[in-house]
């Protein structure tokens, strides 16, 4: 992770839905002194609703067909290369890397969970909270290796669970601070020398 220090950072975000960590990262690179710059966004799903924001905001786009995976990471570690991505943001893609992709790729792949890891890997984060009647629950950036959301933890932001809450309005407060987690994730890379 050292080498990103400092450096304007070619991303790629990949995403398989509604996309609005994918809005946060494309506002944020477009702060006047951002280093980042998106360029590079990667789907396996043809509805992916976050498709609309590359458009928009005229990203080159790829919609990746995943019924064979092996020639689905060939294809992006292509595109990957010949835009030299220097980050990839995991945001809301819904494929596990196999490990062979995540070693060859070389520079860091983060991605955005939505709880306290290392609770809750895996999906249904929100419920699994609510019933074991936590106070608290969040968001967490962090590193992608092979084993599922378990890499070394960037960034993590907490928010009270109500005892009113359920799955939905959970998952509504923890996405909020999502948006500003991804963003402050990437700023903390490129400032600090050890993470
Ligand atoms: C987020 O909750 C993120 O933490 C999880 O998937 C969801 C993606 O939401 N990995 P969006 O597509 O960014 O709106």
């Amino acid at each position: 992770m050292e080498k990103l220090i400092g450096r304007n950072l070619n991303i790629s975000v990949f995403i398989s839905g509604r996309g609005s960590n994918l809005l946060s990262l494309i506002k944020y690179s477009k702060n006047k002194n951002s280093k980042i710059k998106i360029n590079l966004i990667i789907s396996n799903n043809k509805f992916s609703k976050g498709l609309e924001f590359a458009k928009k905001y005229k990203i080159k786009h790829f919609i990746i067909d995943y019924s064979k995976e092996k020639q689905a990471e060939h294809k992006i570690y292509g595109y990957l290369k010949k835009n030299k991505i220097d980050l990839i943001c995991l945001a809301g893609f819904m494929k596990i890397l196999s490990p062979g992709f995540i070693k060859k790729f070389k520079n860091p792949i983060l991605n955005i969970h939505p709880s306290l890891l290392p609770k809750y890997k895996g999906l249904n984060t929100h419920i699994r909270a609510i019933e074991n009647k936590d106070k608290f629950s969040g968001a967490t950036v962090h590193v992608v290796t092979p084993k599922l959301d378990s890499g070394k933890i960037i960034l993590q932001k907490k928010v009270r669970i109500l005892k009113s809450d359920t799955e939905k309005t959970l998952a509504k407060k923890i996405l909020k601070i999502e948006h500003k987690l991804y963003p402050a994730a990437i700023e903390k890379i490129l400032k600090k020398s050890s993470l």
